[in-house]
């Protein structure tokens, strides 16, 4: 046996305790945290909670202050050029050259970074991306989707094993986003391991596994499910006359956490489900609206963590 060769362990990441400061502020804060071969790990959080940081520390780009992990099988700490050479991360201001085609740019990556068998290289990436029939286009002409495409092209041109996607389809239309999330649930298929992270939750229900972060530490990891059940927060919805009205009688009702509007609907929620129903009653009673209990979202739950966790990590 080679010693040189990593483990091949079922878990791409293991990380424990990884902390970071900027200028005395610490801006992660104990993550610990493991991801599994062919997952979709997704990373979620609001601004400024830690989630770039933790990805680069992750994979070797940033050294953290304290703690210690590996990533697909080298220490995060010593072997961070191995690690390199097996990650595409895409990060989130990506840039390249407007004047110059998808094809010439991926030809222009893969020669700033020496490549061996280049021609071959971008033929398959284009390939393997959906991107022949544009591989002519100039990139700065390209749609929002076409130039997330281009940039995951050229994140995996040297074929990596780990993705690391740091919010990639930030500002693209819907339409474009779910092909994006299409292709990166192909490429997990294919036994490719992708770290992401995002502010929208529907990408957030289409990762197999997720944490949220705020000011630097894990509030919640596990599978969307998961989240969802170790919430206790118990969803209304309520459809009718007047709901603007309503919203603010119910902000001001005890137990009512959190009344967002829905479309033409209200969803209702709070963590104490018998004194929410309490508080709700004289509502159910009024024929102008009609109340349904229903599941709450994960956009509810992550708003729960975020309001709840400032309290205990301001
Ligand atoms: N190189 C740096 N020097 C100083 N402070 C930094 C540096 N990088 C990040 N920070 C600070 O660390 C904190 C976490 O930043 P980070 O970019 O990891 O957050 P984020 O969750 O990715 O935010 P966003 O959703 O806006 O991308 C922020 O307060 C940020 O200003
Ligand atoms: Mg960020």
């Amino acid at each position: 046996m080679c010693l040189t060769m990593p483990v091949q362990n079922k878990n791409v990441i293991e990380v424990e305790k990884l902390s970071k400061s900027f200028a005395g502020k610490r801006v992660v804060n104990e993550l610990s945290m493991t991801v599994a071969r062919g997952e979709i790990f997704g990373f979620l959080g609001p601004n400024g909670s830690g989630k770039t940081t933790s990805i680069r520390m992750l994979c070797g780009l940033l050294t953290p202050d304290s703690g210690r992990g590996s990533c697909l099988g080298y220490d995060i700490l010593t072997e961070s050029g191995e690690i390199k050479q097996h990650v595409g991360y895409m990060t989130q201001r990506f840039s390249f050259y407007e004047e110059l085609s998808i094809r010439e740019n991926l030809e222009f990556i893969a020669r700033i970074y020496q490549m061996p068998d280049r021609r071959r290289l971008v033929d398959a990436t284009i390939e393997r991306l959906g991107l022949g029939h544009r591989q002519q286009q100039l990139a700065g002409s390209l749609s929002g989707g076409w130039k997330q495409r281009m940039a995951l092209a050229a994140c995996m041109l040297h074929q990596p094993k780990l993705l690391l996607l740091d919010e990639p389809t930030a500002g693209v239309d819907p339409k474009a986003r779910r092909d994006f999330w299409d292709e990166i649930h192909r490429l997990t298929a294919t036994g490719i391991t992708v770290l992401v992270s995002t502010h929208y939750m529907d990408e957030a229900e289409r990762c197999h596994r997720l944490a949220y972060l705020a000011y630097g530490a894990i509030l919640a990891q596990g599978t969307p499910d998961e989240l969802l059940a170790a919430s206790g927060i118990t969803t209304w919805t309520v459809e009718g006359q007047d709901l603007f009205e309503l919203t603010e009688a119910l902000r001001k009702a005890p137990a009512v956490e959190q009344v967002v509007p829905f479309g033409g609907a209200l969803h209702i929620s709070g963590t104490d489900a018998g004194r929410l129903a309490h508080s709700l009653a004289p509502f159910f009673e009024q024929p102008r609206w009609r109340w349904q209990p229903s599941k709450p979202s994960l956009e509810d739950v992550f708003i729960h963590l975020m309001n709840h966790g400032q309290d205990n990590y301001s």
